[in-house]
């Protein structure tokens, strides 16, 4: 959500700058801005829509060394020119990635003194604090110091001050940034990805450290504006892992990296039957809340279901939005777990502070690594599946939802159940091959769709209908099979399409039933489960593998995925970027 990229250095800097926010556009963003000196002189140029649509209205040979761009995915105001970043005020211009607030407190504090707003956005406040303070100091660096100890929210800064001509600033807090530099200068950036093309080394800023960066020199100051020293991190994948590598699409890329994914992630926690000192020792709890948002929510109920199944504990799962204003529960057993594939989703880790304020130990599963959830829970166990473009999740949720079958397992203490996993990937890759257009046909021209299932299945119908959702832009419903009968079932008319999933031998004749009573009133039902099946109650079937009930999830959501790709594929959907949506929202 937002992105932002900057550099300083020897070569040309446009360029740098509009590949890097290429890479962010996973984020997601709906306009895009850039800042640059040019003989001297300040430019800023701004464009709804596209980076593309941005690139048409610059020149890349523009003799331009150092600048700042953004991608924005409106908050405040609607997506505009005048609402883009960058945002001016006096000597001071910022790109923003967050949130500010405080900041209609800000503002009428700003106009009093005299300040003119040009924007809706909540940015601007922050150039015209810069600013104000500046005017009153003459030191860019104490100003930044000022104005972060009067802002409130989420933000990662990009800062030009026209007196210096010879540097970007940059710092956060909340939002992720990160600074790298190769042998023409220094980059910065939200996320990994933007830079890779570059170099494989980074720093993470810490919050409230300010970073002023030139083409040959980086110096980082805390809180106190005390120079600080700073471990440079590796980045461990390869940069081949970010791009499209002849794949139509990253969703279908992602989804086909999911035999491997599997396997990294249980080979990172398991040899020999046996865990590894990767897992921690968990014996102690027996109370367990899961907290996450999205998908990763969804991999948290069916994580719930398999710990208390399995290991016999009460597993209370929560969206986070929720969890972070309620009142919970916790006894001195408890262990909050956190899922989050980026691990900055905001309400997420508001989440996981307010459990840690509580004095409650937390687990986080995250596959981004140093993320500020990563970063902050007490346990992080990471899961290995490499970066996710696309904006819908598909491998980082099979990879979270393998991390926690094999967590249920370590509570359970059963290591029998761990000989199942042999051989896992073979089923991946079968299903991987099957061919879904065919599913996909009977559903493209429908405006409504439904998902029903019964336990875990019915985690993953939520997971399904969200993917068909996010991708087709088809309204979809995922019910408890049970439950539909209860006035849901008023809206199945002739044609309607359902996916009934059942993979629970003991749940299989319970489903069929409430399969039944909507094909009775004319759906056309496409039943998903593992077992073969002669009825007369549908009018598709799709059977996946029959392997152990613990290891079924990992195979059932993969047809899911791949039926949703294929719907907004044939619906000519932006499937990589679907309106309106982030990857990683920083924003609560
Ligand atoms: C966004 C994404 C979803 C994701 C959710 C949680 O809404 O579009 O795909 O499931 O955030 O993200 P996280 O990074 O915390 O897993």
């Amino acid at each position: 959500m937002c992105g932002i990229v900057g550099y300083v250095g020897k070569e040309k800097a446009l360029p740098r700058i509009l590949n890097g926010l290429k890479f962010l556009e996973y984020r997601g963003y709906d306009s895009a801005g850039v800042a640059y000196l040019e003989n001297n002189n300040l430019k800023i140029t701004k464009e709804v829509g596209r980076i593309s649509n941005l690139e048409k209205l610059l020149d890349e040979k523009t003799e331009t060394y150092l600048g700042i761009g953004h991608t924005r995915w409106a908050t405040h105001g609607i997506p505009s020119k005048i609402n883009s970043h960058p945002h001016q005020v006096g000597q001071f211009t910022v790109v923003h990635n967050g949130i500010i607030e405080n900041y209609l407190e800000l503002k009428t504090k700003l106009q009093k003194e005299g300040v003119k707003f040009q924007s809706e956005t909540d940015t601007e406040v922050i150039p015209a604090l810069l600013n104000y303070y500046y005017n009153q100091t003459k030191n860019i660096l104490e100003s930044i110091s000022l104005t972060l100890k009067e802002l409130h929210g989420s933000f990662a800064l990009g800062i030009i001050c026209e007196d210096d001509k010879e540097h970007i600033y940059a710092t956060r807090f909340g939002s992720p940034l990160i600074i790298a530099h190769d042998k023409s200068g220094y980059f910065i950036s939200s996320d990994v990805p933007a830079i890779l093309e570059y170099t494989n080394k980074y720093i993470l800023l810490d919050e409230n450290e300010i970073a002023k960066i030139s083409s040959t020199d980086l110096t980082i100051y805390n809180e106190k504006l005390q120079t600080i020293t700073k471990e440079e991190l590796t980045y461990e994948g390869s940069k081949e892992a970010a791009k499209l590598n002849g794949y139509e699409h990253y969703m279908l890329k992602e989804i086909h990296e999911e035999d491997t994914v599997f396997l990294d992630t249980y080979n990172y926690y398991v040899a020999d039957n046996k865990f590894k000192d990767t897992m921690p020792n968990l014996k102690k709890y027996q109370n367990i809340h899961i907290v996450a948002c999205g998908s990763a929510y969804y991999v948290g109920q069916i994580g719930a279901k398999l710990i208390a199944e399995y290991a016999n504990i009460p597993c209370y799962v929560e969206v986070a939005s929720e969890y972070r204003y309620q009142k919970n529960f916790y006894d001195k057993n408890t262990l909050v777990i956190v899922i989050s594939q980026s691990g900055e989703t905001a309400d997420t880790l508001s989440s996981l502070r307010k459990a840690k304020e509580d004095g409650i130990d937390t687990l986080a599963i995250v596959n981004v690594v140093a993320s500020s959830i990563a970063r902050e829970a007490k346990y992080t166990l990471y899961v290995k599946a490499g970066p996710e473009i696309a904006v819908a999740t598909t491998k980082a949720f099979l990879a979270q939802t393998t991390l926690l079958t094999l967590l249920a397992i370590k509570l359970a203490n059963r290591l029998d159940l761990l000989e199942y996993f042999k051989g896992l990937e073979d089923y991946i890759r079968i299903l991987l091959n099957k061919d879904y257009q065919k599913y996909a046909q009977a559903f493209y021209k429908h405006n409504d769709t439904f998902f029903i299932g019964r336990g875990i299945d019915y985690a993953l119908c939520l997971e399904g209908s969200l993917k068909l959702k996010e991708t087709s832009y088809i309204n979809s419903v995922a019910f408890q099979a049970g439950e539909l009968k209860h006035g849901t079932i008023s809206l199945i008319e002739e044609g309607t399409p359902v996916i009934g999933i059942a993979t629970r031998k003991e749940l299989i004749p319970k489903t069929i039933s409430n399969i039944k009573e909507v094909k009775a009133r004319g759906a056309y039902v496409l039943f998903l489960t593992n077992e073969e099946d002669n009825g007369d109650y549908y009018d598709d079937i799709l059977v996946i593998p029959q392997v152990h009930d613990i290891i079924t999830p990992i195979l059932t959501v993969i047809p899911l995925q791949l039926i949703a790709y294929e719907v907004a594929k044939l619906r000519k959907c932006d499937i990589d970027k679907p309106r309106n949506l982030a990857k990683s929202v920083t924003v609560e």
